[in-house]
């Protein structure tokens, strides 16, 4: 990461965008800005404290973006993450991610060097495994336990009983404490518009905070009731009963948000820069060197427009959309763009493709060109693996 903004990262020198090779990852910083301050505003707004989930990004300076305003903590996914951000100075750090136990040495490393890691259990083996880890060595963990709100993919049935059974255990062991419940609304991707949002988002709300009530009627304290995704916090009216939120996605968007109606397009601060490699005027067809590795295959928002393809094709500077060309295949380096006046775009010249699902697409590269229009004025570094 380079801190002299306006640096050139391949020359040294002030940078624009037609100094870079593609494809390449570009992030707007007025955009990461905005959406940043919105969602900082937006929890404060909604009195819960903000743990924005750094997933997306992964690096060290748009996390510091997210948590301004707020009390510092953060939310990742993989102990890579925990240990880069750790290293960097955030001491408050939520691993929400079914606890793999092969990681506790990781994890006790991390632990050491910051006020609180917390792990997330929904197991009754992994929470046995930790409790005896942890009076074998001495250690002690801050433990969630995760709740299924409606997504179906991990957590404990929060209107069954072993839920209230692994709680009552977990916050019976004297090395492990009870951090609170934690729940994420993945379901609410497959909404259609923002009413079926503010739906979802209000039934994460409840089915969360119920079950903090039945914990709290069997005695427990619940010191957290942590929710959230960005459609969900994005677009709730009122949280009560909720502590926290971990929204992630927002920093970046991406065209499934503004395809459902979390945000605009004009909200969408990352893109991936690719040059035209090959022009077929005769199969109305444009080949871009943005394949599959650059923009990930996520089918992108398909149940509300099966025609998406693999994202918004716009200008280089990022000013205009070309709303009548389409991504419409991808292999592995190929990207196939199809649609009404290719004969404008030679071989060798450049667009933005706004991805489907910016996480992933921010995924294939080991940095970032933070823009101002088709200047670039920084370069971030992300961390990668587990
Ligand atoms: C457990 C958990 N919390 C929070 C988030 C953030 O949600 P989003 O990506 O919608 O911002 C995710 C994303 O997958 C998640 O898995």
């Amino acid at each position: 990461m380079t801190d002299a903004p306006g640096l050139h990262p391949d020359t040294g020198g002030p940078g624009s965008l037609l100094d870079l090779r593609t494809p390449c990852a570009l992030v707007d910083r007025a955009i990461l800005d905005r959406n940043t301050e919105r969602m900082a505003a937006r929890a404060t707004r909604l009195d819960v404290r903000l743990r924005p989930h750094v997933k997306t990004h992964t690096c060290v300076p748009a996390a510091r973006l997210q948590v301004r305003g707020h009390f510092g903590g953060i939310t990742v996914s993989t102990l890579a993450e925990a240990r880069y951000f750790a290293e960097a100075g955030f001491g408050d750090i939520t691993h929400a991610f079914p606890f793999p136990m092969a990681a506790i040495e990781d994890a006790v490393r991390i632990a050491h060097k910051i006020e609180r890691l917390t792990l997330l259990v929904d197991q009754e083996s992994t929470l046995e495994a930790l409790d005896a880890f942890c009076l074998s060595r001495g250690e002690r963990f801050s433990v969630m336990l995760k709740v299924d709100c409606g997504y179906h993919r991990a957590g404990v049935d929060p209107r069954g009983d072993e839920g209230i059974a692994l709680a009552l255990r977990l916050a019976s062991s004297p090395h492990l404490e009870f951090g609170g419940i934690l729940a994420h609304a993945g379901h609410a991707y497959a909404c259609r518009d923002a009413d079926e949002i503010r739906t979802v988002a209000a039934q994460e709300r409840d089915v969360t905070v119920e079950f903090g009530a039945r914990l709290r009627a069997e005695g427990l304290e619940v010191p957290e009731v942590s929710i959230g995704s960005t459609p969900t916090i994005g677009l709730a009216d009122d949280l009560e009963g909720v502590t926290e939120v971990r929204p992630g996605n927002y920093a970046f968007h991406d065209v499934f948000q503004a395809t459902i109606g979390t945000c605009a397009l004009d909200d969408v601060a990352f893109s991936v820069l690719a040059s035209v490699v090959g022009r077929y005027p005769d199969r109305g067809a444009l080949i871009v060197d943005a394949g599959a590795l650059a923009l990930s295959k996520d089918p992108g928002p398909v149940h509300v427009d099966p025609d998406c393809g693999f994202g918004v094709v716009v200008s280089e500077d990022g000013r205009e959309r070309h709303g009548d060309l389409r991504v419409v295949s991808l292999s592995q380096e190929h990207g196939v763009i199809r649609g009404a006046g290719i004969e404008r775009f030679p071989v060798g010249s450049r667009l933005r493709i706004l991805p489907n699902h910016s996480c992933l697409a921010a995924a294939s590269f080991d940095r970032y060109r933070i823009v101002n229009g088709d200047e670039i004025v920084d370069e971030w570094r992300p961390v990668r693996g587990w």
